[in-house]
C-alpha cells in the first residue's frame, strides 16, 4: 500500500493524482484534522505529529509514504530518513514533495530565477533553496511566505476579491524579482492556481504539487522495484482523520468536487 499524509484535507488533491495515473495501487490516507495547520508550528511538534503519522500508516501496511504536506517534507522528512527509517523500518520509505518540484522546477527555468510560496514553516526552513542549490548552484532563489492563503482556501474564499487582492500583495513581492518559474509549496495552493497565473503574467511557469509529484511517482518506482512490487494492487483506498470522520467527508467532497468514500477516525496511542 502506498500512504499519503497530510496536515489536513490539502493532501487530497496530492491523493486524487495518484489515482489518475497510478490507479492500480492501494492507497491509505491520513490527514491530522485534529491537530491541523502545520505551518505555523515549531520543528520539533511537526517532527513529533509527522513521525506518529507515518508510524501509523506502516502499522496499516504501506511500504512506501508520501508526505503531500509541505510543511511536514520540509521540517520533518530529513530526520524520519536519516534516524526513525534506518533504526526501525529499513524495509519502508518515506518520499516528500519538496524535492520533486524542486527537480521540476529546475527543469521548468529559463533564466533561473524561481519563486517559491509556502507557509511560514516551510519558507523559513529554507528548505526548498537547499534543494535547488544542490541542483543547480546559481539558481536565484525568492521565498515568500503566505500564511493567509490556507484558511482562505479553506474557507471557500477562492476567486473572491478579498482573496485577489490578499494574493496580488504576497505575489508582487517575487513577481519584482522577475522570476520565471514559481513552485506553490503547499497542498491548498493549486487551488488558487488560475489566479496566481494571472496574476504573475505569461513569463512565469506555475508548478503545482500534485501534477509534479505524481509524475515524480511514476518514475520513482519504475527505478525502484523492490517497492513497487511489494505494493497492494487491489485498488482499494483507505481515508483516516484524528478528527471527525463524517465532518472529514463532507470537506473532503467540496474540496475536491467529488465523492469520497468511507472516512475512518484515526485514534493515535499517546
Ligand atoms: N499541508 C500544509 C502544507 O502543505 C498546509 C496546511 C498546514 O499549515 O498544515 O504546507
Amino acid at each position: 500500500m502506498i500512504g499519503v499524509f497530510d496536515s489536513g484535507l490539502g493532501g487530497l488533491t496530492i491523493l486524487k493524482a495518484f489515482l489518475t495515473k497510478l490507479p492500480q495501487y492501494a492507497y491509505v490516507y491520513l490527514g491530522d484534522n485534529a491537530r491541523t495547520p502545520y505551518g505555523n508550528k515549531s520543528q520539533a511538534v511537526i517532527y513529533a505529529y509527522t513521525r506518529q503519522a507515518v508510524e501509523f500508516l506502516f502499522a496499516r501496511g504501506c511500504v512506501l509514504v508520501i508526505l503531500a504536506c509541505n510543511t511536514a517534507s520540509a521540517k520533518a522528512l530529513r530526520r524520519i530518513q536519516q534516524e526513525l527509517l534506518p533504526e526501525r523500518y529499513p524495509d519502508r520509505r518515506v518520499l516528500g514533495v519538496v524535492i520533486p518540484l524542486a527537480e521540476a522546477g529546475v527543469d521548468a527555468s529559463r533564466y533561473g530565477r524561481i519563486g517559491v510560496i509556502g507557509t511560514r514553516a516551510t519558507i523559513e526552513s529554507g528548505v526548498y533553496e537547499q534543494e535547488l542549490a544542490k541542483l543547480r548552484p546559481d539558481l536565484k532563489v525568492f521565498g515568500q511566505a503566505c500564511p493567509l492563503l490556507v484558511p482562505l482556501v479553506e474557507e471557500d474564499w477562492v476567486g473572491k476579491p478579498e482573496t485577489n487582492m490578499i494574493l496580488k500583495k504576497y505575489l508582487y513581492r517575487i513577481k519584482r524579482k522577475k522570476i520565471d518559474t514559481l513552485i506553490l509549496g503547499c497542498t491548498h495552493y493549486p487551488f488558487l492556481q488560475k489566479d496566481i497565473e494571472r496574476i504573475m503574467g505569461k513569463n512565469c511557469r506555475v508548478l503545482n504539487g500534485p501534477e509534479t509529484v505524481s509524475d515524480k511517482l511514476i518514475d520513482y518506482l519504475s527505478r525502484h522495484p523492490e517497492i513497487e512490487q511489494r505494493l497492494g494492487r487491489n485498488r482499494i483506498v483507505n481515508l483516516f482523520t484524528t478528527d471527525d470522520a463524517d465532518r472529514f467527508r463532507l470537506l473532503g467532497q467540496k474540496f475536491l468536487r467529488h465523492n469520497i468514500p468511507e472516512v475512518e477516525r484515526a485514534v493515535f496511542e499517546n
